[in-house]
């Protein structure tokens, strides 16, 4: 497979150096199209090792070989990693003043922008209606990840992980469809914690694999996700939005907050029905005596409260839940399917070892007014797109 890494002048061009790794060292044939900016980060021995080929940012070099058609066209993925707001803006407008911009105009493959600026930069009017032209042309534009970005400044803005970005390629690269593209999803992961006191809580044994496994592939798929994630410990995600939460009180409100606006919501993550009806504000000590019962207070329902706002007020135009169960699987599924007025419920079996923190799973997706979808034991991904095969149907 012949890649194209697109590397434009942001701090974050040294990231991709790793990414250029990843994907050679899996067997891929790599060009390395940095701009003249971008040189001035790593330079061009660093990308001409590391990709065994020449490197240059200019139409004019080994200008017999017309490389500003010949790389684009013999492409299979060209990936833009980081993708400043400049270059964005550039490809946006169709210029084509450099080797970078012209691959970009000649490419038929797919392309993967990974934009990396500051905060002020991404949320710019400019930089939005660049990147709304570039994903309605069918381009996946990964948003980027929250952290720390150059200097003392934090927000949106820094690359995502180059590992998560290869990965996301590598899914794009194996011609899934981009039938989520321009479509808003939220996923909600991991397990609850309902605090007992400030070091105690209730909490379940969810590592969030799957739900991660879904944001990874709606945004594969080109789609903008959030992740609303509770307690877990994984890499975020590429093009992700990840919004942390403890609790099942603060999922409920980053989920409704994130689902206005969305076309999909999947409810992966696993919600404590209830919480300790009091929250001792200091540890409590041994020498206190054990308390003689914790009283428990029922949670919100999440997806149910979802499913009936929707029946009230209109709402995301699917609503997919998962349901955990160790016996009676299927039957229990059903009731829960029409009990939370859901369109799609995913329905495993768990205990002894099945599901919770392994990255494999099997699963029914039980369909409201249509025939179950069996997916067979495979990786917690084939799982994710097997639903989003069934949501982008619904959506179209
Ligand atoms: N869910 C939710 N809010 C809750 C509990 C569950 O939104 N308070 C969601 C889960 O995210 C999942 C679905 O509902 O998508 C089913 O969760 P499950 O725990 O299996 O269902 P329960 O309502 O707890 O039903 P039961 O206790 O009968 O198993």
């Amino acid at each position: 497979m012949q890649v194209v890494l697109g590397v434009s002048g942001g701090i974050a061009a040294y990231k991709a150096c790793e990414l250029l790794r990843l994907f050679t060292e899996s067997g891929h044939e790599v060009r390395v199209v940095p701009t003249r900016e971008a040189l001035k980060f790593v330079g061009e021995p660093t990308w001409a090792a590391l990709s065994g080929h020449p490197v240059s940012p200019e139409v004019w070099d080994d200008v017999h070989e017309v490389p500003h058609v010949r790389i684009g066209k013999r492409a299979d993925l060209v990936v833009v990693a980081p993708a400043t707001a400049d270059v964005l803006a550039r490809a946006a407008h169709g210029l084509a003043g450099d080797l970078l911009t012209s691959t970009l105009l000649t490419a038929t493959c797919p392309v993967v922008f990974a934009p990396a600026m500051h905060t002020e930069m991404w949320q710019h009017p400019a930089t939005r209606a660049n990147v709304a032209t570039l994903r309605e042309r069918g381009a996946v534009v990964i948003d980027p990840a929250v952290g720390r970005l150059t200097g003392a400044d934090t927000g949106p803005g820094r690359l995502p992980d180059p590992a998560e970005i290869f990965q996301l390629c590598l899914r794009v690269l194996r011609g899934r469809p981009l039938d989520l593209s321009g479509r808003k999803i939220v996923v909600s992961a991991g397990g609850t914690r309902e605090a007992i006191d400030p070091v105690r809580y209730i909490g379940n044994r969810s590592s969030g694999l799957q739900g991660y496994a879904l944001a990874r592939t709606a945004a594969a798929r080109g789609a903008e996700v959030t992740l609303v994630a509770a307690n877990v410990t994984l890499p975020d995600p590429a093009g992700a939005t990840v919004v942390r939460v403890e609790s099942a009180n603060e999922l409920r409100e980053a989920v409704l907050a994130a689902t206005a606006g969305a076309d999909a919501v999947v409810m992966a993550a696993a919600v404590a029905d209830f919480r300790p009806a009091t929250r001792h504000d200091a540890k409590i000590k041994k020498t206190d005596g054990a308390p003689e019962a914790i009283h428990l207070v029922k949670n919100p329902d999440i997806l149910a409260e979802l499913g009936e706002r929707r029946r009230a007020h209109g709402g995301p135009t699917v609503l997919v839940g998962f349901a955990a169960e160790t016996h009676d699987v299927l039957a229990n599924g059903q009731a829960k399917l029409a009990r939370k007025g859901c369109d799609l419920l995913v329905v495993n079996q768990v205990g002894e070892g099945l599901a919770f923190g392994t990255p494999d799973n099997a699963a029914t997706v039980l369909v409201a007014g249509g025939e179950p979808v069996e997916v067979p034991f495979g990786p917690k991904e084939d799982l994710g797109d097997a639903v989003w095969d069934l949501v982008a149907a619904r959506l179209s």
